[in-house]
């Protein structure tokens, strides 16, 4: 028999976080104030995040430790199988060896616990009574729903609007696990109010519910604001993934030499990427790729630019790839991966190009993952399917060069209740959509009299 899967004992779970920050080769940019256009400091951010959250993401500390409390936690799920796609790699016949972390086995289905959970125990431990964030397919407003219960805070959830209708069970989750869920844009909120008025049938954007959950949070005795990507924190809470595999990969005597991720805000990929980058910076070979949405390309065309987060401009400035904070993508299925700006850290390691980018539209990525689905049975959330398609555009290149090649990559999350996408794909409804440049040149107007990086 051959190894599918290689495991890791509980004991074995790693007990610290791993910040790259310690080890870029060129410091990144600060985050800016708007008003004053000096680097933020942690009191600009009081009012949104708790301190204890605040601190790590200005921390320059190499190892973060991971509190008793949330590892025990962790350990519902966690260290979370690595496994071997021999039948996916016999369909493709390319000289290629793929192995993949299944973050589809949290309760919420994708790596975004990874994240909420310390987030609610810091929440906790800081004082805060109520969370208040946004959630795009409502992988993000799920995990944090299931976290916040867990430690015992209240949570309210803004939901995307085409990913409420598209997955009402989400919302559903969302609810038993004690949260509410509200569709973005509302008329809860200032911002969601101007949206409205222009636009009364809006889709929603995250960009839009970013701006709906801070503007609550700052606005309520007791709440703090989370955000499920892009900040510096949230990437370290994900290096769980990138440790345990190197862990794992160790296990068996292999090293990679791709590592990929789908690319929203840069959670999942960074989480597995972040440790092989450390190697990389220290001298191995490895190539690591994230891939993203043709719909929402931020790293492949949108500028490096100081932006906002948000529609509203409650963030700070920046240092991103972005398509300008009021670009609202195409209602594509892959709701996760609607964001118009990529992780600072993400875009600080494109642009020094210690990785690479592509990127993938609607039908390519569903037809990667129900060839995957038809070959290694676990069906992937749409997100998911764009480091599919990419593992599958590697392979291929593999062949054509005549090279054999170790791919690993993080399977961010299952499709169960992403069917009704699935459903249009199979039926025929669904369509490419590719970002016109005349769209793209129109929503930087937006940050053209931004500071420069
Ligand atoms: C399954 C899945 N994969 C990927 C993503 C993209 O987010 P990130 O880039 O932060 O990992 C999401 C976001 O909701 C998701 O649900």
């Amino acid at each position: 028999m051959k190894q599918v899967k290689v495991l890791l004992e509980d004991q074995e779970i790693p007990k610290q976080w791993y910040n790259i920050v310690a080890d870029l080769p060129t410091p990144m940019r600060p985050p800016l104030h708007p008003g004053t256009g000096q680097p933020v400091t942690p009191d600009d951010l009081a009012a949104i995040f708790p301190m204890n959250i605040i601190e790590q993401e200005a921390s320059a500390e190499r190892w973060i430790d991971i509190p008793e409390e949330v590892l025990q936690k962790y350990l519902l799920w966690r260290p979370s199988p690595l496994y071997r796609a021999y039948n996916f790699e016999k369909l493709l016949n390319c000289p290629v060896k793929i192995y993949y972390k299944n973050e589809g086995v949290s309760p919420a289905g994708s790596h975004k616990p990874n994240a909420a959970l310390p987030m609610a125990y810091f929440n906790k431990q800081a004082g805060t009574k109520r969370i208040v964030t946004e959630t795009g397919a409502g992988q993000w407003g799920s995990a944090l729903a299931m976290s916040t219960q867990m430690f015992g805070l209240e949570c309210r959830v803004y939901m995307v609007r085409v990913s409420y209708e598209q997955k009402p069970y989400r919302r559903m989750l969302m609810n038993t696990w004690g949260a509410e869920c509200i569709p973005s844009p509302s008329s809860l909120t200032q911002a969601g109010r101007n949206v409205l008025a222009e636009h009364p049938d809006s889709p929603g954007s995250l960009g839009i519910a970013i701006s709906e959950a801070i503007e609550e949070a700052v606005n309520t005795k007791g709440s703090r604001y989370a955000l499920g990507s892009v900040l510096n924190h949230v990437l370290l809470y994900q290096t769980i993934i990138g440790l345990e595999a190197q862990k794992q990969m160790d296990k068996i005597g292999v090293y990679p030499d791709v590592v990929m991720g789908c690319c929203g805000g840069g959670s999942n990929f960074a989480g597995i990427a972040l440790p092989y980058v450390c190697d990389k910076i220290h001298g191995k070979d490895v190539k690591i790729v994230g891939a993203e949405p043709s719909s929402c390309p931020s790293m492949t065309k949108g500028p490096f630019a100081y932006d906002f987060g948000d529609l509203a401009k409650s963030t700070p400035l920046l240092p991103m790839y972005t398509l300008g904070h009021d670009y609202i993508p195409a209602p594509i299925h892959a709701g996760g991966l609607r964001y118009h700006g990529m992780a600072p850290i993400v875009s600080h390691l494109v642009r020094e190009n210690i990785i690479e980018a592509r990127a993938y539209d609607q039908m390519k990525t569903f037809d990667a993952g129900v060839k995957w689905a038809r070959t290694e049975g676990f069906v992937p959330a749409p997100e998911t399917n764009h480091v599919i398609a990419a593992v599958v555009d590697e392979a291929l290149r593999a062949k054509e060069e005549g090279k054999e090649k170790v791919i690993l990559f993080n399977w961010s999350g299952h499709g169960m209740i992403d069917m009704a996408a699935y459903d249009a794909y199979l039926s025929g409804k669904l369509e490419a959509y590719e970002l016109p440049d005349e769209e793209i040149e129109r929503a930087l107007k937006a940050i053209k009299d931004f500071p420069k990086p």
